[in-house]
């Protein structure tokens, strides 16, 4: 075995998973807040960024030759409803009209999801201590067709009610936007790995947690079963989250889905691997290659990551 592995120039040659910047979707949180940068403390090198930072961060990345980014919205109010989700002038459809313009060939896709919008933190409206699941999907349908006027070329529903994928889906059609592609968080899981973009976010929920939600990570086949729903009610591609503690989920989605499958390196990931690497206990770059190779090993046919732009660069220099 060890003669295919002697030279560098023989590894590259027959390395079975390459990754190359067009692998990568960027996730940005762009916020009202007239400050120009909000440093993330628990996400080092993350910001919360105005609308004019953010497109030079998009002017960067677009120039990595990293085809996408998704945003996310941190707004000024937030109230019972969420109703500066779907506000026409809120602060991703702003930011979307704004980014089409400077930047027209990136690809931006948007969050759909309340719980950056709402005063109780939860992804859907609470009723007696409740999250209500139908009531819910109306107002998730007018964030996707708000973003979609916007001219967000994608759609990302992260809520993980039942049936919000059918109720997007029919909105966005009958309000003409029947090209606009839906990417389903389809397998998505209850995790604590999500903490640090609750902080980036403001996101957390204000009482008890997304467990009723959110799938539980003792199940494999629920999450076939989600990416089956979804594709039903007409998810174009689906996704799994979290990705390095669900790589096993990854690879059996990959190995049933008929279409692109996504995998998200979500904040919790991003945080241990830059907490590890300032303590000089791991190489953070070493192991940030080495992670989102395994992810796209695992079957990823793309990768939400806050390392996408360091990762392109180091790959475009290598
Ligand atoms: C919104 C949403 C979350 C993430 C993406 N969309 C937070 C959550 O579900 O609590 C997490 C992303 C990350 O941790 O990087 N529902």
């Amino acid at each position: 075995m060890r003669r295919l592995r002697r030279t560098a120039p023989l590894r590259a040659l027959i390395r079975e998973t390459q990754l190359t910047p067009s692998d990568f979707i960027q996730p940005f949180f762009v916020a009202e807040n007239e400050a120009s940068r909000t440093a993330i403390t628990s996400m080092p090198g993350v910001a919360q960024l105005s609308i004019s930072e953010l497109i030079g961060e998009a002017r960067q990345t677009a120039a990595l030759h990293i085809p996408a980014i998704i945003l996310f919205g941190i707004p000024d109010e937030k109230d019972e409803v969420g109703s500066q989700a779907y506000a026409r002038d809120g602060i991703v459809q702003r930011a979307v009209r704004a980014i089409k313009d400077a930047v027209p060939d990136l690809l931006v896709m948007t969050d759909v999801c309340l719980c950056e919008y709402t005063s109780h933190g939860h992804c859907g409206i609470v009723e007696n201590g409740e999250v209500l699941n139908d009531p819910t999907l109306e107002l998730l349908a007018r964030t996707a067709v708000s973003h979609a006027e916007a001219g967000a070329d994608l759609i990302a529903p992260s809520d993980m009610m039942d049936g919000r994928v059918a109720a997007i889906r029919r909105a966005l059609d009958s309000s003409g936007h029947e090209m606009t592609p839906i990417l389903s968080y389809a397998a998505k899981y209850a995790s604590s790995f999500y903490g640090p973009f609750r902080e980036a976010a403001q996101s957390a929920p204000q009482f008890g947690d997304r467990r009723s939600y959110q799938m539980d990570a003792g199940n494999a086949r629920e999450a076939l079963r989600e990416v089956e729903l979804d594709l039903a009610e007409g998810a174009d591609m689906v996704m799994v989250k979290p990705a390095l503690a669900f790589l096993d989920i990854l690879w059996r989605v990959k190995e049933m889905s008929p279409v692109p499958v996504g995998a998200y390196n979500v904040s919790g990931e991003y945080s241990m691997v830059k907490a590890a690497a300032e303590r000089g206990w791991v190489d953070g770059q070493a192991i940030m290659m080495e992670i989102l190779q395994s992810i796209k090993r695992a079957g990823a046919d793309f990768i939400l990551s806050y390392h996408a732009c360091e990762a392109a660069r180091l790959l475009t220099w290598a």
